[in-house]
C-alpha cells in the first residue's frame, strides 16, 4: 500500500484546524486564569459554599460583623466563649435577652467602670451603624451559627512583629475605632475631642513616648465617660503579651 502525500492544500487545511482548536484552547484556559484572579479565593470559596448552605443575608452579615467589630475576640469564636473568665458566652443571650434589650447592650456598652480593672463590654452606638447592629441582633438570636468566611483576619507567623501587629490591629478591631493606619477622625460626638484619637502624630508621640506607656493603656483601657461615649476598652486578660507587644511594634511603625 501506498502512503497517501498530503496536498499542500491539505496541509495547510490541517494546520488551519489545529491552530484553530489550540486558540480555543488558550482563549478557554485565558478566561478561566483571568476569572479565578478576578474573583479572590475567599469570594470563589464563599461562592461554592453558598451554593451548599443558604444563610439568612442577615445573620449572615451579623456573622461578619461579629468578626469585623472583634466581638469575636472577647466572647470567642460564634461566641462560645473561653477566651477570659470575665467575658460571658452569648449562645446563652440570644434565647434570654429580647432583640431590644440586646441592642441596647451592643449600642451602651455593660459593666463599664470609671476605672476598668477587667473586661467591660464597649460601648459601640457611635461605631456601629444601626443596621449593623440590628444584623448582630439577628445572629445572636439565630443562635450564633458559624457562617463560611465569617473568620478572623490570619496572623502571618514568622514574619517579625510588625507585620503580626499590622494583622492584629485588624483582628482586635482596633481599626475600626482608631482607623486606617492609626490615623483616628472617627466620630465621637459626646467626648471632648469629639473623635476617637489617632495613635500617629507629634499629640500621641508625645503622650505615649515609651513602649510601657502604650501597652499599658492597651491593657487597662481608658474610660472617658458614661455611654453614649465610647471608651478605650480593657484588653488586659484578652490579648496576650506576645500579640501586645507585636500591635506596639506595629504603632511605632506609623506616621
Ligand atoms: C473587650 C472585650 C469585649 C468586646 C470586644 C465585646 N464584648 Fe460583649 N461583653 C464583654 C463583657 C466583659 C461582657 C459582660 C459585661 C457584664 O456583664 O458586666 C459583655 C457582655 C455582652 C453581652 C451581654 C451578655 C449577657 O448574657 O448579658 C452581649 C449581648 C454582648 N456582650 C455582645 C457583644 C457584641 C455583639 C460585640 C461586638 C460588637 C461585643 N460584645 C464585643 C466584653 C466584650
Ligand atoms: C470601641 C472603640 C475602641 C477600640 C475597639 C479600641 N480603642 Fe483604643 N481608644 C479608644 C478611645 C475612645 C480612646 C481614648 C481614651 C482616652 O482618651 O482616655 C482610646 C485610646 C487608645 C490609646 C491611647 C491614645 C490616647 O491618645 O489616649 C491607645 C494606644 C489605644 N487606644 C490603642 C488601641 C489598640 C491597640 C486597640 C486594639 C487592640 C484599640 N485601641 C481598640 C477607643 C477604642
Amino acid at each position: 500500500m501506498r502512503k497517501r502525500e498530503w496536498s499542500a492544500d491539505e496541509t495547510a487545511g490541517v494546520l488551519m484546524l489545529v491552530t484553530l482548536v489550540f486558540a480555543v484552547g488558550l482563549g478557554a484556559v485565558g478566561f478561566y486564569v483571568g476569572w479565578t484572579v478576578k474573583g479572590s479565593s475567599k469570594t470563589t470559596a464563599a461562592a461554592t459554599q453558598t451554593a451548599v448552605v443558604s444563610v439568612d443575608p442577615h445573620v449572615a452579615a451579623g456573622a461578619h460583623d461579629f468578626v469585623e467589630f472583634a466581638c469575636a475576640q472577647c466572647h470567642g469564636l460564634d461566641g462560645h466563649g473561653g477566651v477570659s473568665p470575665d467575658v460571658p458566652s452569648l449562645t446563652a443571650a440570644g434565647k434570654a435577652l429580647t432583640a431590644v434589650q440586646l441592642r441596647r447592650i451592643i449600642d451602651h456598652g455593660l459593666g463599664e467602670s470609671a476605672n476598668p480593672t477587667k473586661p467591660y463590654m464597649p460601648v459601640w452606638g457611635a461605631v456601629i451603624s444601626s443596621q449593623q447592629v440590628s444584623d448582630l441582633v439577628a445572629y445572636i438570636r439565630a443562635g450564633l451559627p458559624s457562617v463560611p468566611d465569617a473568620v478572623p483576619v490570619a496572623v502571618p507567623q514568622g514574619q517579625g512583629q510588625v507585620v503580626a501587629g499590622s494583622a492584629l490591629y485588624e483582628r482586635y478591631g482596633c481599626v475600626n475605632c482608631h482607623g486606617p493606619n492609626g490615623l483616628g477622625g472617627v466620630p465621637n460626638p459626646l467626648s471632648p475631642d469629639k473623635t476617637i484619637p489617632p495613635l500617629t502624630g507629634q499629640d500621641f508621640r508625645g503622650e505615649f513616648n515609651t513602649d510601657k506607656k502604650i501597652t499599658d493603656i492597651i491593657r487597662t483601657g481608658s474610660v472617658i465617660g458614661r455611654a453614649p461615649i465610647v471608651s478605650m476598652p480593657h484588653w488586659g486578660g484578652i490579648i496576650p503579651d506576645d500579640q501586645l507587644a507585636a500591635l506596639v511594634a506595629y504603632l511605632n511603625t506609623l506616621k
